[in-house]
């Protein structure tokens, strides 16, 4: 099939087995599994068994050098993105790559020097910002951006496990030793010493919630109030590190932000744009169970004593397939994502200013 783009998969985990494989499967198409690697045989074998014809690998390298794949999906460990998206783009492949890009500057940065050596398209997986009904309130939020007085971005939710453990069946890693994980477990802590300051304790907790949960919604934050704000205005944590608090300082309002995981089975994720006539909201839902659409809601007066409250979504399309279909038609017409690597450094900043100001 012309325009039919090869993938590769490295790291068959969570977000490749209950989401990406399905996404790419639903959009056979635009394109085809060809390639899959994990560390882990056993992950390998099962989630391969579920994609007839794919080469399967233990060693990322080996992938990238597949002539079969035109493009590689990033999904393992943050710690470990940067290595595969420079290898992947020295090799000559298209990145869609997931979120956090990477958990340092420095590593940011390093992918940015070897995509601009490069003509393949990058895209980050922050696939939020791919909703239709987030498009929706971006328009109609720049309509008032000079009228904004108030914002909030608000992420809390349960563990994602009392979620994925109802819905879906995952194949876990059963064949990985001991070593092998407390090495990955080290890895991160060594990068998220890097990054802030300190490897471990509340703040080390705190900074990795930013960049694992928070990533989506400081992103999404940036693009529908129309980018970065001037500064930190104040950040803390609690509770160890699991609950944030922070205000951004847009200038003429304040952005109010929010971010926990509690013990609910739950997904409370939303912004909100206030403006003294009227109120722009989006809610997401888990991003585990598929085609759950955003929603955008607008609360205004009605008439003098009454309020029009408007909730829609365009379509049930899952965001995952429009960043995919989005990702696609970068590839194929040369053009550049909005979710680039540039784009998403912003966040690491921010993770790392408010990082800075937590006790
Ligand atoms: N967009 C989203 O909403 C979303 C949701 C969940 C996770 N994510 C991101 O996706 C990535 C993966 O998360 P996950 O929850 O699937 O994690 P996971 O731990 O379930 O899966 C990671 C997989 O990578 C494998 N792996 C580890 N090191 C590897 C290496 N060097 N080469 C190849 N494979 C390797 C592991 O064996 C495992 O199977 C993370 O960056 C995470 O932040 C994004």
């Amino acid at each position: 099939m012309a325009n039919r783009i090869r993938v590769g998969i490295v790291g068959c985990g969570e977000v490749a087995q209950i989401i990406h494989v399905p996404a790419l499967k639903e959009l056979r198409d635009l394109f085809d599994i060809t390639a899959l690697c994990d560390v882990s045989r056993s992950v390998l074998g099962q989630v391969g068994a579920s994609c007839p014809g794919a080469d399967l690998f233990e060693d990322y390298c080996k992938l990238i050098a597949a002539p079969t794949v035109d493009a590689v999906l990033v999904a393992n460990p943050d710690a470990y993105h940067a290595e595969v998206v420079i290898a992947a783009i020295k090799g000559g492949k298209h990145v869609l790559l997931e979120k956090p890009i990477a958990v340092t500057l420095a590593e940011a940065d390093a992918m940015l020097a070897a995509e601009a050596a490069a003509a393949t398209a990058v895209q980050v997986g922050y696939m939020r910002r791919y909703a239709p009904a987030f498009l929706e309130a971006v328009a109609t939020a720049a309509k008032v951006r000079s009228e904004i007085v108030l914002a909030r971005v608000h992420d809390v939710i349960g563990p994602n496990a009392t979620i994925i453990d109802n819905t879906s069946n995952i194949f876990r890693a059963n064949d990985l030793s001991a070593e092998f994980l407390a090495e990955g477990k080290r890895a991160l802590r060594a990068k998220i010493g890097e990054a802030i300051g300190v490897a471990s304790g509340s703040r080390a907790v705190a900074y990795a919630l930013l960049l694992s949960l928070s990533s989506h919604a400081l992103s999404a934050m940036r693009e529908l109030l129309g980018g970065m704000p001037k500064g930190v205005l104040y950040a803390a944590q609690r509770h160890g590190g699991r609950f944030l608090s922070a205000a951004f300082d847009y200038g003429h309002f304040v952005a109010q932000f929010e971010a926990g995981v509690d013990r609910i089975p739950h997904f409370d994720a939303h912004l909100e744009v206030y403006t003294p006539a009227e109120i722009i909201r989006v809610d997401y839902d888990t991003p585990y169970v598929r085609h759950l659409p955003a929603r955008m809601t607008t609360i205004a007066a009605e008439t003098a004593a009454g309020v029009a409250v408007r909730s829609m979504f365009p379509t049930r399309n899952d965001s995952f397939v429009a960043e995919w279909r989005a990702f696609h038609g970068h590839i194929t017409r040369g053009t550049r994502p909005k979710t680039t690597l540039a784009d998403a450094r912003n966040d690491l900043v921010l993770a790392r200013d408010m990082a800075a100001k937590m006790d």
